[in-house]
């Protein structure tokens, strides 16, 4: 089953959306696999967003995610990547559908509350870095009901 890396940033935390957007994904239907609330430093942030480094937005990017605890979280089911995407709207909240989370809860760019990976395969190296404990295992008990 697929997996994919969801972080609620630092902004999301402080404004209160962490059970909100937990609850977008678990009434979807996914499944919980990893869930901490961590402070990440400075180098540990360039390696997430190293893909960015070139960009001119790449410090201010780097500062916001260190600025405080974040939500790093593992979900999984049937195409969550792409769903996942889906469910927290364009990266630009100003093009954000409503009803999408950043759509409904962001302003800013710079201020767009919520990570999600953008791949199968950034999905992978996101766990990794994130979880290098691997998921919880655990299968949800309404799975039959969710899948047919
Ligand atoms: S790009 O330029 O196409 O590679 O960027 P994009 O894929 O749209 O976004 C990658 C991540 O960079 C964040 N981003 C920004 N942050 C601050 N300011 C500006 N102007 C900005 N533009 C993009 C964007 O939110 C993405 O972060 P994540 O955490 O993946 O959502």
């Amino acid at each position: 089953m697929e997996q994919t890396f969801i972080m609620i940033k630092p902004d999301g935390v402080q404004r209160g959306l962490v059970g909100e957007i937990i609850g977008r994904f678990e009434k979807k239907g996914f499944s919980l696999k990893g869930l901490k609330l961590l402070t990440v430093d400075r180098s540990f942030a360039e390696r997430h967003y190293s893909d960015l480094s070139a960009k001119p937005f790449f410090n201010g990017l780097v500062e916001y995610i260190i600025s405080g605890p974040v939500v790093a979280m593992i979900w999984e089911g049937k195409n969550v990547v792409v769903t996942g995407r889906k469910i927290i709207g364009a990266t630009n909240p100003a093009e954000s559908a409503p009803g999408t989370i950043r759509g409904d809860f962001a302003i800013d760019i710079g201020r767009n509350v919520i990570h999600g990976s953008d791949s199968v395969e950034s999905a992978i190296k996101e766990i990794a870095l994130w979880f290098p404990e691997g998921p919880v295992n655990w299968q949800s008990s309404v799975h039959h009901w969710v899948y047919e």
